[in-house]
């Protein structure tokens, strides 16, 4: 790695910022870089020395295999340790940091008469009481528990409740279909449902969002659903639960105010191994069927600790805020685990960035006095439509760090983020990580690295990327291939749940020896690294991964349609949208109300994220002499882009150009 000497506009860090920083230059960040790839033993163990450990480790901070051929892939984090998630994140900073008082949480609903302050001491005792509750209804160590709520304090008392009590729990985004949820339930065998609604009339209530099906269904295997009583009925998508209507069973349905007021505030944590499970959280997978993937107790909070402390510098005085779901990794590792083991205070925003007016986020930022601010790019070119305007009305002079996550971003973003939002003054990191890498991988660090609009500079400690050719070859120097990893960090997934084959199969057959993100990558002259998007069947919509299976899965369901086809294409505001070829069945007729059928389909089967923007009519799709659908060609269909190579390979090169013909229809 060099020390950059670009000629291209490099952004510095402020000398403010590395006055105090915990790294505060870059040849710090090559020492401890260093330190962490040649010593990780020692590296770690300082890492682990700050948290409460029931029983020390008796093996080794980090052990791993990535070689399928020399047997079965795993890693293993302080074998032998005994701790708990939620004695760590919370009792540690009550019993011994003497920070009961300090607020945990400002929670800002979606509408802004909503608010409320939580404390570190008042979390603790809410999560107690919600840890006896789930206790009282069964809830055993490794038991899962599925979760559907909004952005509202409950769903952080849950998952830390499950902490506790050694269940693992399973969120599921509230923007996501009864039918997704369904799915993610039975996969995930969660016996307990907790979610939100309100009473209707008497014996009816409704439930946010529909999970009417999910839970009159019996093979969904809920026994207990537990609801939170809410009145604000919006989520993040805009998705209005009012419509659905459950009938209440008392069997099953338990209100969460009746069962938490009498459940006692004080619960011994159970003392988890440090392989243990933390949670399961699903993603998308390339065959279109969700992946469950798995987090574990010691190495997650290990490095979602870390990467919070020194991505974000954070000191004790800032208040910091993502604006992720929690639905998303992105919320569980930077909304819950790596602020809450800071011992941070955090604002917790459940409504929306334009609602009720276009200036909410900044508006936010001056009520709390934010310092440190993490979004998506999606929302930033979101927000670049209104112009400066709406951000002139308030004071943004708190802020110190800028963030992003969840897909490239576009330099143009980044330089109005950098301009407009930070006034020039707010290094912004952006970091690239997945769900699967649990925490940031490559990112900048604030006082440390100089920064290259649209990269995500170098690795973070403890990682160490490669960039192989199709052959597995590694590349060196200035280059352009696929991105791996050659080792493991603590917070890297260990499985995905039930599915060893299906997790050694996804990530490390390619390239032996490697964990294979599924991301192109580009390092320049300086050894910056440049994400270059997905390399597989994925798209990345407003920074929410999803296969191109699903959504055809979802398509194909209708009765008109006999095949179907999804390639992404560019968007100025969610980066990538959906553009879908459907070949209709003999006799069946293309025409408005049968693209806003399908739209409507994909909407109720996988949730309003998926909903295409496209639908364009293919008597036939363009495939290879094998039968293989060729989505280059559709992908420079769906963008119009005339110069199509060598077609070859296609078994009928005729296809090509009635889909352009029938192109404009479509857009
Ligand atoms: C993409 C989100 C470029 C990437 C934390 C990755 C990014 C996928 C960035 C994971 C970034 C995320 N720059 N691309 N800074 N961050 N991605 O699992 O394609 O929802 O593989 O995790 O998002 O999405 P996931």
């Amino acid at each position: 790695m060099v020390v950059p000497e670009s000629q291209e506009k490099m952004y510095y860090p402020p000398v403010e910022l590395q006055r105090n920083a915990h790294v505060p230059d870059f040849n710090s960040y090559l020492v401890m870089y260093k330190k962490s790839l040649e010593n990780p033993e020692a590296f770690w163990r300082e890492v682990a020395d700050e948290f409460f450990w029931k029983k020390p480790a008796t093996g080794p901070m980090l052990q791993h295999n990535f070689d399928m051929t020399k047997g079965n892939i795993f890693v293993n984090c302080m074998e032998g340790a005994k701790t708990n998630m939620c004695y760590n994140v919370l009792d540690r900073h009550v019993k011994e940091g003497k920070l009961g008082e300090k607020v945990a949480y400002y929670w800002e609903g979606n509408s802004p008469d909503h608010h409320m302050t939580i404390t570190y001491r008042q979390l603790l005792s809410h999560v107690c009481r919600c840890a006896n509750v789930l206790k009282q209804m069964g809830v055993k160590r490794g038991d899962r528990v599925s979760i559907y709520l909004p952005m509202i304090p409950e769903l952080i008392v849950t998952m830390l409740a499950c902490a506790r009590i050694g269940a693992v729990h399973s969120i599921v985004f509230a923007g996501f279909s009864s039918e997704s949820l369904c799915e993610r339930i039975m996969d995930a065998q969660s016996s307990v449902l907790v979610t939100a609604g309100k009473l209707l009339q008497h014996q009816t209530y409704a439930i946010c969002l529909d999970v009417t099906c999910c839970c009159t269904r019996r093979s969904s295997g809920v026994t207990t659903c537990l609801v939170i009583k809410h009145q604000a009925q919006r989520t993040r998508t805009g998705t209005s639960c009012n419509k659905l209507q459950t009938p209440w069973e008392s069997e099953r349905d338990v209100w969460w105010d009746e069962v938490m007021r009498d459940s006692p505030d004080e619960c011994e944590p159970e003392w988890m191994d440090a392989e243990d499970p933390l949670f399961i959280l699903y993603t998308s997978g390339s065959t279109g069927k969700p992946k469950g993937v798995v987090h574990t107790v010691a190495g997650y909070l290990l490095y979602t600790s870390l990467t919070f402390r020194y991505v974000f510098d954070h000191h004790p005085d800032d208040v910091y805020w993502c604006t992720a779901d929690i639905g998303w990794i992105t919320g569980h590792s930077y909304i819950t685990y790596g602020p809450l083991a800071n011992g941070a205070t955090s604002v917790l925003f459940e409504g929306l960035p334009v609602h009720p007016h276009v200036g909410r986020f900044w508006e936010i930022i001056e009520k709390y006095k934010v310092t440190k601010f993490y979004t998506a790019p999606t929302a930033i070119r979101l927000l670049m439509k209104y112009g400066q305007e709406p951000l002139r009305k308030y004071d943004l002079s708190s802020l110190r760090i800028l963030g992003t996550v969840g897909e490239p971003i576009n330099p143009e973003a980044w330089r109005w983020y950098h301009e407009v939002v930070g006034q020039g003054r707010c290094p912004v990191v952006d970091t690239f990580w997945q769900t699967e890498t649990g925490g940031h991988v490559l990112t900048p660090l604030p006082a440390a690295t100089p920064l290259k609009p649209g990269s995500a500079t170098f690795p973070f400690f403890g990682v160490e990327p490669a960039i192989l050719n199709e052959h597995g070859e590694e590349l060196e120097g200035v280059t352009e291939g696929y991105l791996v990893f050659r080792k493991p960090w603590p917070g890297i997934m260990r499985t995905i749940y039930k599915n060893q084959e299906l997790f050694e199969n996804t990530y490390f057959r390619k390239f032996p020896g490697f964990y294979v993100t599924g991301d192109g990558c580009r390092r320049d002259k300086d050894g910056y690294y440049w994400i270059t998007g997905r390399i597989d069947d994925m798209l990345n919509v407003s920074g929410h991964l999803m296969s191109t299976a699903e959504v055809e899965a979802a398509l194909m369901l209708h009765q008109s349609v006999s095949e179907a086809a999804v390639v992404s294409r560019p968007h100025k505001v969610k980066g990538e949208c959906l553009y879908c070829f459907v070949t209709l069945k003999d006799s069946k007729e293309f025409n408005c109300k049968l693209v806003e059928d399908l739209k409507r389909l994909v909407r109720e089967k996988i949730g309003p994220i998926a909903t295409p923007d496209f639908i364009q009519n293919a008597p036939a799709l363009p495939k290879t002499r094998s039968g293989k659908i060729m989505r280059r060609i559709l992908r420079q269909i769906a963008r119009n882009e005339k110069d199509l190579g060598d077609l070859s390979t296609l078994a009928d090169p005729k296809v090509v150009e009635v889909l352009f013909n029938q192109r404009s229809e479509a857009a």
